[in-house]
């Protein structure tokens, strides 16, 4: 059974809250709807080395990866900072590589409307496995 876009919004708004952001103060959460059915969620993780910092969209999809999933259904980012967190052009790779380029993506902000859009509109002509020889050593 599916979730739809509201409980996959509302689990991003959620972890958003547990977001460690100490430094830009900018929280930032994420909920994947796995293949199988399962909600994965994840928020941005800062570090006073700022560049050790990994976003809300890493932290999802390794958690996802976690659980054993590797095909993401659909995608929920929420921010409240801003109207629409848009995935960064880091996270758009990331979340390509589980994800058909038709995949729902929600950009939410609490109490907002949230923004559809597609993995495949968030990043035109991706790079992926089908571009290295034999589809990638080990590649499923
Ligand atoms: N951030 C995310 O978690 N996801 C995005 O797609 C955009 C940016 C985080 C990274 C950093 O912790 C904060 O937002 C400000 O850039």
């Amino acid at each position: 059974m599916p979730a739809d876009p509201q409980e996959l919004l509302e689990a991003a708004e959620r972890v958003m809250r547990r977001a460690h952001v100490p430094y830009s103060r900018f929280p930032v959460g994420a909920a994947l709807l796995g293949g199988a059915g399962a909600i994965h969620v994840g928020a941005n993780v800062e570090n006073a080395a700022y560049p050790q910092s990994q976003c809300a969209e890493a932290s999802a999809i390794g958690a996802m990866v976690a659980a054993g999933e590797t095909r993401i259904a659909a995608v929920a980012v929420v921010a409240e900072r801003v109207e629409h967190c848009p995935p960064c052009g880091g996270c758009r790779q990331r979340l390509a590589e589980f994800a058909a380029p038709d995949t729902p993506v929600y950009l939410g902000r609490p109490g907002a409307v949230p923004r559809v859009t597609t993995v495949g509109e968030l990043l035109p002509l991706a790079f992926s496995a089908d571009a290295l020889p034999g589809g990638g050593a080990g590649a499923e």
